[in-house]
């Protein structure tokens, strides 16, 4: 093996990792696709890639991908309770690559991460919340650094959220693409990755029946949806709380009970947070949660729920069992937080299902190529995926499905492309 610097548990699951990250790769047809004519074409050779992304099978096809189209490459975790120790240690065994990633690492020991990886003095950042960026964007981060950097991709839609107020206020130094917004990433992933996960993490860590339960979503935007609709789908009362007139009113029509969290946390048996926001769950709605309140978050940054204002009103706090710690009350009530108020789908599951992480992660690698032959013409700014990247990965996934669609005949396009022709 060469010599290369990594940071892992243990090099001796690599086995383990190896046969889970192949399974992976069964419902991965896109980006093996990709993987296929980028080993032939190498439209990152000589490129050095940082991937600040959750280390888990779907991602370390990923890094195969990349890898296969030449580029060099350094992963660390983009959050610290998500990585897969076993996946680590297959991607610097069998792969060659370098990952400075250990699940539950202390936050010292995450930024050290992530130093790490940017030492290797990358081309391309890709992040899933921004941290990349904002390490390179800080006062203590050599300069010489971000000089090298290309351009970046972000994953997810706090990061862009972030990214895209950088480039507002003038301060963003090089260009992202906006990896989230594509149609064929935000409109499945997050919905229906995010809907199956979430519901997934929750039930691992309590085994919970979710049939019968009063489940209160905070949130109705694309992962809000797939968790209202998945919830619903196993048999949960569902109640939908809002800050936006328009997705509270499609929340509405789409047959969910939409009220205030005050209102609703009054009659949740589950509450989970998935809104980008900070303190969505705070002291008050904690003080009115009936007695056995289980909480969840599944938003990027563990500041939904105002975990130190809960700790402040528990007399007690314990492990209930894995993932789950008690916080009994002074008056006796007993609420049930999951997987530390991180995201629950990564916490104390897997995260989202491959098949789903295919389309996101062929954006991911479609975009790199992109970069590669653009970058001359990309100026310091948020993009979006280019559509013909979009439209280029929905179709891969319908002939991945055998899925075959119709085509617009020469007399429905010259129609659809004039005003003249009426009735
Ligand atoms: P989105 O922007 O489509 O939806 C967020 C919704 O939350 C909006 O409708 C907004 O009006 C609402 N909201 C904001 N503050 C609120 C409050 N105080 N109370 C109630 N509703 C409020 O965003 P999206 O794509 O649904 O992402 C949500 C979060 O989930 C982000 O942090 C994103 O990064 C994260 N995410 C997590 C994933 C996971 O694997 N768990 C996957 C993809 C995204």
């Amino acid at each position: 093996m060469r010599i290369m610097d990594y940071d892992i548990k243990t090099t001796d699951l690599a086995d383990v990792g190896k046969q889970r990250i192949d399974w992976a790769n069964r419902f991965m047809p896109v980006l093996t696709s990709i993987r296929e004519r980028f080993a032939t074409e190498q439209p990152l050779q000589g490129i050095k890639v940082a991937a600040c992304l959750h280390v888990t099978t779907e991602t370390a096809n990923l890094m195969q991908t990349l890898k296969a189209g030449g580029a060099e490459l350094a992963l660390c975790a983009s959050n610290p309770l998500s990585t897969q120790d076993d996946v680590s240690a297959s991607l610097v065994v069998n792969d060659e690559i370098a990952v400075f990633a250990i699940n539950g690492e202390d936050t010292e020991t995450y930024y050290k991460h992530i130093h790490a990886a940017l030492a290797t003095q990358s081309n391309i950042t890709m992040d899933d919340g921004a941290d990349l960026v904002s390490q390179l964007h800080s006062e203590e981060t050599n300069p010489a650094l971000v000089e090298q950097v290309i351009a970046g991709t972000e994953e997810t839609t706090t990061g862009v959220i972030r990214l895209k107020s950088m480039a507002a206020e003038g301060v963003l130094k090089y260009p992202i693409i906006a990896v989230n917004d594509a149609n064929t990433k935000h409109f499945f992933d997050n919905r229906y990755g995010t809907g199956q996960s979430t519901l997934d993490g929750i039930i691992r860590a309590t085994n919970l029946l979710i049939a019968g339960t009063t489940v209160v979503v905070a949130g109705y935007g694309w992962c809000g949806r797939g968790v209202a609709s998945r919830a619903r789908g196993l048999g949960a009362n569902v109640i939908v709380t809002e800050v936006t007139a328009l997705k509270a009113l499609e929340a509405v029509m789409d047959g969910f009970r939409v009220m205030p969290m005050q209102k609703a946390v009054q009659e949740g048996d589950l509450v989970i947070t998935l809104t980008g926001d900070i303190h969505v769950l705070r002291k008050e709605h904690f003080e009115a949660m009936k007695d056995g309140t289980i909480i969840a978050n599944s938003g990027h940054f563990n500041v939904e729920i105002d975990i130190p204002a809960l700790e402040e009103l528990a007399v007690e706090k314990s492990v209930a069992r894995e993932y789950v710690e008690s916080y009994t009350l002074a008056d006796g009530r007993t609420l049930y937080l999951i997987g530390e108020g991180r995201l629950v789908n990564l916490a104390s599951a897997e995260g989202h299902p491959a098949s789903v992480m295919d389309m996101s992660f062929a954006n991911q690698a479609l975009s790199l190529e992109y970069i590669a032959k653009n970058q001359q013409k990309l100026e310091n700014q948020v993009y979006d995926v280019p559509e013909a990247i979009d439209e280029e990965v929905a179709r891969l996934k319908l002939a991945a499905f055998g899925v075959e669609i119709d085509t617009l005949t020469e007399e429905q396009e010259k129609y659809l492309n004039s005003w003249e022709m009426g009735t």
